[in-house]
């Protein structure tokens, strides 16, 4: 069986209050659309036409590597004559699917259930009970329960109003009756429009019989038409998704407090999140992972017995075994860490490598750098990586141990099992094996004495207090008025 997918998606969503077309606001970070194209792109023997039009230049960019024929609808006077631009397309062969690029979370299930109804003799129709069936077409049927027609709202009786039965718009059509159907369609209704929920009684009237299913639930065919909408539908979404991982063995501390906005495209075992996690793009999870709270995920690749503490921001990064990051630790793209790494807490990674057993706890900027092996790197340690026009880069062998508050200026090397003391600013390279430290020697003042308040009088000081403030200045040893110490 030959399948025609045509997605419906010119309209303007007025109610988005939006720029932006509305089939491009997103769900998980994917816009409307691309949900309803990747689930038809599952169907086999399938073709997919999108029927676009309002902000035409920018939908066409945005999704410009969908395998699809687009065809402009540059006036949307309806659904039907929204089908009717793709009639050159459809064969009579073609078994024809409607979709709408705004309903994004129809599952595939549903939409085969209703192909495998589709045939020369039949139209398949998805439809709902709504307790609220309001703004939807209602499903009306005759004495023995068959469908007869559809009727929108505006057009719609009192009495066709209390039908909860509802047309989600999804149907699959044979080809060729659709092409006789939509030849005939007229738009002499209360919207001015060319609907194509009036094919329905067309194939009553040639014999063909309107055969309904379901969808498993609402959320299902609900469309997107507002804000309100869209942030219902992401809910949705993601619960499904952390239904989907708690199934594949994933803890989640809560699931209504965890977004998945991309996919994991490795995921191991025994995996425990905590709470406002926000896991983005293409991430891998190995076995015996822990994440945190508050933390935030996007493009990285987690090895096993990772331990990811709260409130972290990941990036584009590689966290080899057994290596524990956080908390409060930034790893920004490029971050290679190998093996048992150690990156603790206000710690900022960038461009860098770290090798095996490495570690950076406390406070440090590593940027652009070559970190060996079993090197330690102390507190407040900063590669001072930019010249404020160029990178350069920095070098740290294995075993090196960089005291507290030291900046590598770099370009620079720091050997192997090379010491660098505390509060050093190293400019040039620094051997293996040796102590290097660049710092002023400390000295002791003999006979200094700290400076005394002196009363001010009217927010002033008097001419008493300021001879006072002159004299104790005299007083003060050469050291404390400037005169630099020597150092060796
Ligand atoms: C339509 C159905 C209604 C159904 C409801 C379900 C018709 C006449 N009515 O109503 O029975 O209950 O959907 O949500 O079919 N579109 C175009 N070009 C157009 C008009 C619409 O591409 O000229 C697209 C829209 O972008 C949207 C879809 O078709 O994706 C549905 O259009 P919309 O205006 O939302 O239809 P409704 O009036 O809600
Ligand atoms: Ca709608």
């Amino acid at each position: 069986m030959n399948i025609k997918t045509i997605i419906l998606a010119a309209g303007k969503g007025t109610r988005m209050r939006s720029e932006r077309p509305k089939i491009l606001h997103e769900i998980a970070n994917k816009p409307l659309l691309k949900h309803v194209y990747d689930m038809s792109r599952q169907l086999e023997n399938n073709s997919i036409k999108i029927v676009y039009g309002h902000g035409a230049e920018l939908v066409r960019e945005t999704l410009s590597d969908l395998d699809a024929v687009w065809i402009e609808q540059k006036q949307q006077l309806g659904t039907g004559h929204a089908v009717q631009q793709v009639a050159d397309y459809i064969s009579d062969t073609d078994n024809v699917l409607i979709l709408y690029g705004d309903v994004p979370l129809l599952k595939l299930s549903s939409v085969k259930q209703l192909i495998s109804n589709v045939n020369e003799h039949s139209l398949a129709l998805l439809t709902v009970n709504l307790e609220n069936p309001a703004g939807y077409g209602r499903i009306v049927r005759n004495a023995d329960g068959q469908v007869i027609r559809i009727v929108e709202e505006k057009d719609a009786n009192d009495q066709e109003k209390l039908i909860k039965e509802v047309n989600t718009g999804i149907m699959a059509i044979p080809g060729d009756k659709l092409k006789k159907w939509l030849g005939q369609l007229n738009n002499s209704n209360a919207q001015g429009e060319y609907y194509l929920t009036d094919v329905i009684e067309m194939a009553v009237a040639d014999g063909v019989t309107i055969v309904t299913s379901q969808p498993d639930t609402a959320d299902e065919v609900l469309g997107v038409n507002n804000r309100m909408q869209l942030s219902h539908l992401e809910r949705v979404y993601q619960q499904q998704q952390a239904a989907r991982l708690m199934e594949q063995g994933v803890t989640l501390r809560d699931p209504a407090r965890f977004d998945l906005r991309g996919e994991i495209e490795r995921l191991g075992q025994d995996i425990e999140i905590d709470i406002n996690v926000i896991l983005e793009g293409k991430n891998s999870i190995g076995s015996n992972v822990k994440i945190g709270a508050n933390t935030h995920i996007k493009n990285s690749t987690i090895g096993d017995n990772v331990e990811i503490l709260d409130l972290c921001i990941i990036e584009n990064a590689v966290i080899g075994n057994g290596s524990r990051i956080g908390p409060y630790a930034r790893l920004r793209p490029e971050s290679v860490l190998a093996e048992d790494v150690h990156i603790g807490n206000f710690v900022e990674i960038k461009k860098s490598s770290v090798a095996m057993g490495s570690k950076i706890n406390h406070l440090s900027y590593i940027g652009d750098t070559t970190v060996g092996s079993k090197v330690n790197i102390g507190a407040g340690t900063i590669t001072c990586n930019y010249d404020g026009v160029n990178k350069f880069r920095t070098v740290i062998g294995d075993g090196a141990f960089i005291g507290s508050d030291t900046q590598l200026i770099a370009p620079v090397t720091i050997g192997k099992n090379a010491t660098i003391g505390a509060g050093s600013t190293i400019t040039k390279d620094s051997p293996d094996n040796q102590l290097t430290l660049s710092r002023a020697r400390q000295t002791t003042v003999d006979g200094w004495q700290r400076p005394i308040k002196h009363e001010c009088k009217d927010a002033g000081v008097t001419t008493s207090g300021m001879k006072e403030v002159e004299q104790r200045k005299e007083q003060l040893p050469r050291t404390m008025s400037g005169t630099i110490v020597e150092e060796k």
